[in-house]
């Protein structure tokens, strides 16, 4: 029995079903526990302060989540897109594809909510598991990342100051703002 699953397995990271192998049901609960701990805490902020005032919860709250699931999961965890407004948020090639592949998926019509990917990946000697979850552009979203000439002023200026090199904004509802992404070694 052993044997048969495990030749299973080996055939499902081999024929692409590898969004079915176990490994990836793990990554996909990890990575899909902070995106609605981060909207909460974003949407109390936005009620108390204006999205201004939210900034630096995104700025400061985001990472600690990130940092905090890593350590608890043993996933290395963080945020990346295509435009991004972090310095630090610059997907990789393997993260480039996959986030195109969003793209195309999301124009396709597929479900926002579902959208993810999970891949073996090798590298030289090195065997990673490599998981991807999209974060699609919702309504609360916009208030930080859409049009520029729709932000608020306040927001437009505290932006400029901590990310003078913002791609983050330009975005509307349905598009996909970037992913979290997560990997382990295999
Ligand atoms: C209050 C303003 C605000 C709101 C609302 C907001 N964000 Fe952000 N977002 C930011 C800031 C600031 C950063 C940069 C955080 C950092 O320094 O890591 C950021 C970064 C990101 C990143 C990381 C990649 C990058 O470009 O640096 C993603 C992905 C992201 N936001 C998605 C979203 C999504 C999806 C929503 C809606 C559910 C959202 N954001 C709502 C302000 C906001």
């Amino acid at each position: 029995m052993k044997k048969i699953l495990q030749s299973l397995l080996v055939l499902s990271s081999l024929t692409g079903w590898a969004n079915e192998a176990p490994w990836v049901a793990d990554a996909r609960s990890v990575a899909s526990s902070i995106p609605p701990k981060l909207l909460q805490v974003l949407t109390d902020e936005i009620g108390k302060g204006g999205p201004e005032s939210a900034i630096e919860v995104c700025k400061e709250k985001a990472p600690q989540m990130a940092k905090a699931a890593s350590e608890q999961s043993g996933w290395s965890i963080r945020r990346v897109s295509l435009r991004n407004r972090n310095p630090k948020a610059v997907p990789d090639s393997w993260e480039r594809n996959a986030l195109e592949e969003f793209d195309r998926r999301a124009a396709a019509g597929e479900n926002l909510s579902k959208l993810d990917k999970g891949e073996i990946v090798s590298e030289g000697d090195k065997k990673e598991y490599r998981y991807m979850k999209a974060l699609p552009v919702q309504q609360i979203c916009i208030a930080c990342h859409g049009p520029v000439d729709t932000l608020k002023p306040e927001v437009i200026s505290k932006l400029q100051a901590a990310y003078p090199a913002d791609k983050g904004t330009g975005y509307s509802i349905g598009q996909i703002r970037g992913a979290m992404t997560i990997r382990k070694a295999l």
